[in-house]
């Protein structure tokens, strides 16, 4: 059974108020949604703060980014130890808005994975294609190369701590959204791409959708066989969206998450 996991990337937003109100409020309406995995991941400046206002809570903490190794003279940068020491159980690997702002490749992506796996960190290795590449045809060559230079650097075991996020890059905080039948295919190719390797892993593989996803678009996607959570940019910057969404992702507002079950 894959248990599904919601998870907020809050990106650079959030003063130390805005996030004590935002951890309360999903705190306070996430009592009821023990079936689901719920994440948040602040800027590295609220990690510890988040850290503490999250407290018993079931609520899991994970960050944004790391820099491969484990300490050294790396100015700005923030290695897996220090993460994994702060608390946090996941990080973001190979987001869009680092693959296109800070040019991280196919190799430092890799090396990235490589670091949060060693630290005891489970990666959210973020894939996805542009708009000119998905109407070049170029998705499944796309996502196939993010997804093979990662395997051929850390080894397929490594999948079985990770999480994979399928963002296309042209649904990311623009309104637009994948189909979830376009989500499907994907996630759905995915899944495959590991199972011809590992068919165990391919088969638990939690596979999350990220682009525009809101409390009104989330149980269409939600309800794809392929689709086991999302990652929230925009809609997870408020409670209540955030929480509608998390509703969203029970197995029992979801009569096709049973078939979910391998
Ligand atoms: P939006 O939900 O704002 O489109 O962001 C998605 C995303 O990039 C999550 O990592």
């Amino acid at each position: 059974m894959r248990k599904p996991l919601i998870a907020g990337n809050w990106k650079m937003h959030g003063s130390k108020s805005q996030v004590k109100a935002l951890i309360e409020g999903i705190k306070q309406g996430a009592d009821g949604f023990a079936e689901i995995d719920i994440l948040v991941l602040p800027t590295f400046v609220h990690l510890a703060e988040a850290k503490t206002l999250l407290d018993a809570s079931a609520i899991m903490l994970g960050a944004q980014n790391l820099y491969p190794g484990t300490q050294g003279a790396f100015t700005g940068e923030v290695a897996g130890p220090m993460l994994a020491d702060l608390g946090c159980d996941y990080v973001l690997i190979g987001h869009s808005e680092r693959r296109t702002l800070f040019h991280e490749d196919l190799a430092l992506i890799a090396a990235k994975f490589k670091a949060a796996i060693e630290a005891g960190l489970k990666p959210i290795l973020c894939v996805g294609e542009t708009r000119d590449q998905r109407e070049h045809g170029e998705t499944v060559r796309v996502i196939s190369e993010q997804i093979q230079s990662v395997i051929e650097a850390a080894g397929i075991e490594a999948f079985r701590q990770a999480v994979i996020a399928y963002e296309p890059v042209w649904a990311i905080g623009t309104g637009l959204t994948a189909t979830p039948e376009q989500a499907q295919e994907v996630h759905a190719y995915i899944r495959q791409l590991l199972s011809q390797i590992n068919v165990d892993i391919g088969k638990t593989i939690r596979i999350l959708y990220g682009g525009s996803m809101k409390a009104e678009n989330a149980s269409s996607l939600l309800a794809m066989a392929d689709i086991d959570g999302g990652l929230i940019g925009g809609a997870s910057l408020d409670a209540a969206s955030f929480l509608k969404i998390c509703a969203a992702a029970m197995p029992m507002d979801n009569s096709v998450q049973k078939a979910k079950v391998n």
